[in-house]
């Protein structure tokens, strides 16, 4: 694929203006700047940098984020920052979105792509993705509150009561969850139905794929295949 065509599918601008930064000497290959818009290589394994910085080519962008608190799930947030914000202008560009979304005070897992069939098959209610959340409660709660959200509960606009398909009380004030629907404010909307009331949220698995342990709040990292294998595991 040509240089220039390379650049742009990966999100570094027009194709005028991808042309351009090659032809400035900002794009290197093999630590090499190539100057030829229009020369051709092989896509697969390649590594480019742009302005120094060093990328993998990927036809498709799937990503994940430990998102923090205090970030709207938004390309135009109203009231906090965006989670675009935290993701490099190229990505941010070329096009991902956010796998579903989570609330603006909710942490933990979520996913990005810029393939509307990932997107879609990880987001889609009617697959019933399990993902877990753990829930930090605002008062202590017994073994009932599971009990009634295990049962399944009311909730204002469903014609069905909703059950988590798992539920327990680690702590007093710790619930973890598993639900497989999507729905807005969902679980803080069942928690409450059942008596209780969710202080701080955060998701720690969608399907086979647990949050890693050693991605900090605000960072994020490609999807390997092996991540993308654990997804459809769960
Ligand atoms: N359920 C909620 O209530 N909020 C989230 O952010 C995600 C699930």
């Amino acid at each position: 694929m040509q240089l220039e065509r390379i650049i742009h599918s990966q999100g570094f601008g027009s194709r005028k203006e991808c042309r351009a930064l090659i032809r400035a000497g900002m794009v290197s290959i093999d630590d090499e700047p190539v100057l030829d818009p229009k020369q051709d290589f092989a896509t697969e394994s390649l590594n480019f940098e742009v302005d120094g910085e060093r990328w993998h080519y990927r036809e498709q962008a799937h990503l994940m984020m430990n998102k923090p608190p205090g970030y709207e799930c938004s390309r135009q947030p109203q009231c906090h920052p965006s989670i675009y914000a935290l993701l490099p202008w190229p990505v941010v560009q070329r096009g991902v979105q956010s796998v579903g979304r989570l609330d603006q005070d909710s942490s933990g897992l979520l996913l990005f792509s810029d393939d509307g069939q990932f997107i879609h098959r990880w987001s889609s209610g009617k697959k019933q993705v399990p993902k877990i959340y753990r829930a930090w409660l605002g008062e202590d709660a017994g073994g009932a509150l599971a009990d009634r959200l295990l049962a399944g509960v009311g909730l204002n606009d469903e014609p069905e009561p909703i059950r988590a398909v798992a539920c327990r009380l680690i702590e007093p004030r710790l619930l973890e969850l598993t639900v497989t629907e999507g729905k807005y404010h969902l679980v803080k909307r069942m928690v409450a139905a059942a008596g209780g009331h969710v202080e701080r949220l955060r998701r720690i698995r969608i399907g086979g794929l647990a949050l890693p342990d050693d991605l900090a709040e605000g960072e994020w990292r490609w999807l390997d295949e092996a991540a993308i294998a654990a997804l459809a595991d769960g």
